[in-house]
């Protein structure tokens, strides 16, 4: 029985398209069940989007989990006797979405087995056509594990530091990269490598050049091979030209170690598709097999914002975000009337094509990731925080200040053996950094005047941010230990800086230069 469009609801048409897509290029439906027992995500756990899942007791005391993932399942169910299996799937995952578990849906397919150039083409093609399908500008980029774990196998690194790399080069925060290989003392040849490949985004022709000037190793020139072979076939199938490179896109290490890719529809803010190489997962289940898959997140499409010639940057109210204006004036930037003595709080300058918002300043970062906004100023004691799904593009040297512990004059944490009180109006800092060390402690979540809690027995320390210090000492505070040094940075959406790449590549560029020039 067929049915027309305007009988079935967005979602089911797009899953009727995907699936007839699959179907015309071999792959078989694949049905699975809603409970996994929760062993298996325990010990794959890095494989997983959350570590949150939810669990119950199943019949006979075994812990299960509403699956949070298919792909495991698959891998787990599916015997390795040396044949092609190309699977195609339609299942709900159940994953922390905001302050709530959600029910998400996915349709995605996997190929394991053996996979050639030809069969990693094919998948890249239909990533690009899926997305294609369900309508709208859109955008596949690939990036090669394979290769960022070669350029980071050229220095000798603990698990800890290549993973704080990592997430620098994730944030496209070269910044950031800098500073972690001075605090390492790494070669200034690696620490250029690993900046330039963070840096690099766009079409092959642009990209493979840098990629062949930095190619580090064995491993970085295997990867690249298998990029230039990639192309070929995508060159054939006639996807190549709406595919760019993009290294900020990784994956773990331990189960990633080929090709990966995201895709993005303009209009909606996060990536609704994801896929990669994950062979070593196999090899945790005893298979010698390849294996390649992606996911569609359909739910996301709903998420979709009103796309708008104009470049929306979100300043945060009050100095900061006044300094941090100066600074986009003086990059060309400049807005007339942004400072008029009224309650508006949206400005635009149609001259310069950039529209500004007046935001709560732990609000920038929200709106950047949701997309309301493109670019956005924040502290880095925001991104620390919330570690909202941004690039980190640049650091704008104000708002200078340290995160730090303070207590009571003459408090010692050496004789200090209960749980430590700790108040504080970050407590996911506060949570990592005492994690880190190993004590257990108790946070008091609080809103403002933090100086307070010691005072009143309510805390034994806080974490929280000093500038010049004032606030503790007139409070007969000091400071015991710095977590990290804040300043601004210039964040990005991560759809924004695809589909607007040209003016936020613009942006930075100006931004930089005017920060060069301006003594702060
Ligand atoms: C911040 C911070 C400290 C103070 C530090 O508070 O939470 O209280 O500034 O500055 P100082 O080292 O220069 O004295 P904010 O002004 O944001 O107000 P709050 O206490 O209400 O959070």
């Amino acid at each position: 029985m067929d049915f027309s469009d305007d009988v079935l609801n967005y979602d089911e048409v797009a899953i009727m398209r995907l699936r007839s897509l699959y179907r015309q290029y071999g792959y078989t439906q694949y049905k699975l069940s809603r409970f996994e027992e929760y062993g298996l995500y325990a010990e794959n756990k890095a494989f997983l989007a959350s570590g949150e899942i939810i669990t119950f007791t199943g019949a006979g005391g075994k812990l299960m989990a509403l699956r949070p993932d298919v792909t495991l399942s698959i891998v787990k169910n599916t015997k390795d006797d040396g044949k092609l299996k190309k699977l195609y799937y339609n299942e709900n995952v159940y994953r922390p979405d905001g302050y709530e578990f959600k029910e998400q849906m996915q349709v995605g397919l996997e190929c394991i087995g053996d996979i050639g150039v030809c069969l990693m083409g094919e998948v890249l093609t239909l990533a690009h056509r899926s997305l294609e399908v369900l309508g709208g500008r859109a955008r596949l980029d690939i990036s090669h594990m394979g290769y960022i774990s070669g350029l980071l196998g050229s220095e000798e690194l603990t698990a800890e530091q290549r993973a704080e790399l990592l997430k620098r080069v994730s944030e496209k925060n070269i910044p950031g990269l800098n500073m972690l290989c001075s605090e390492y003392g790494l070669e200034s040849s690696f620490r250029d490598r690993i900046a330039a490949l963070t840096a690099l985004y766009g079409p092959y022709d642009k990209v493979i050049e840098e990629l062949r000037r930095i190619s580090a190793n064995k491993e970085t020139d295997a990867a690249l091979r298998e990029l230039e072979e990639l192309r070929e076939v995508l060159h054939q199938n006639n996807t190549e030209r709406d595919i760019n490179l993009d290294f900020s896109i990784v994956n773990d290490i331990s189960y990633y170690s080929g090709i990966i890719f995201q895709g993005y529809i303009e209009g909606i803010p996060t990536k609704v598709l994801s896929g990669g190489r994950y062979d070593k997962l196999l090899r945790k289940f005893g298979s010698r097999s390849g294996a390649v898959g992606f996911a569609v997140y359909l739910d996301l499409l709903e998420r979709s914002t009103p796309t708008n010639e104009m470049i929306n940057v979100a300043l945060p109210k009050g100095r900061l975000g006044d300094k941090a204006y100066a600074i986009f004036e003086a990059a060309g930037y400049g807005c007339p009337g942004i400072f008029e003595d009224s309650r508006r709080l949206v400005f635009e300058s149609p001259e310069t094509g950039v529209r500004y918002f007046w935001v709560k300043p732990s609000d920038v970062a929200i709106y950047v990731e949701r997309g309301a906004a493109d670019v956005g100023v924040v502290g880095k004691d925001c991104l620390l925080e919330y570690s909202p799904e941004v690039y980190e593009l640049l650091d704008f040297g104000i708002g200078k200040c340290r995160m730090c512990v303070a207590a009571e004059k003459g408090f010692s944490l050496e004789n200090h053996d209960r749980t430590l009180r700790v108040a504080t109006k970050f407590p996911n800092i506060a949570r990592d950094y005492y994690e880190k060390q190993g004590r257990e402690i108790d946070v008091i979540g609080l809103n403002g005047s933090i100086e307070i809690a010691p005072l009143l027995g309510l805390s034994d320390v806080i974490v929280d941010l000093v500038e010049t210090g004032k606030t503790l000492l007139e409070n007969n505070l000091e400071p015991l230990e710095t977590i990290v040094d804040i300043s601004a940075r210039l964040i990005s959406n991560k759809a924004s800086y695809r589909f607007n790449h040209e003016a936020i590549s613009r942006l930075c560029g100006r931004i930089g230069a005017a920060l060069e020039e301006t003594v702060l």
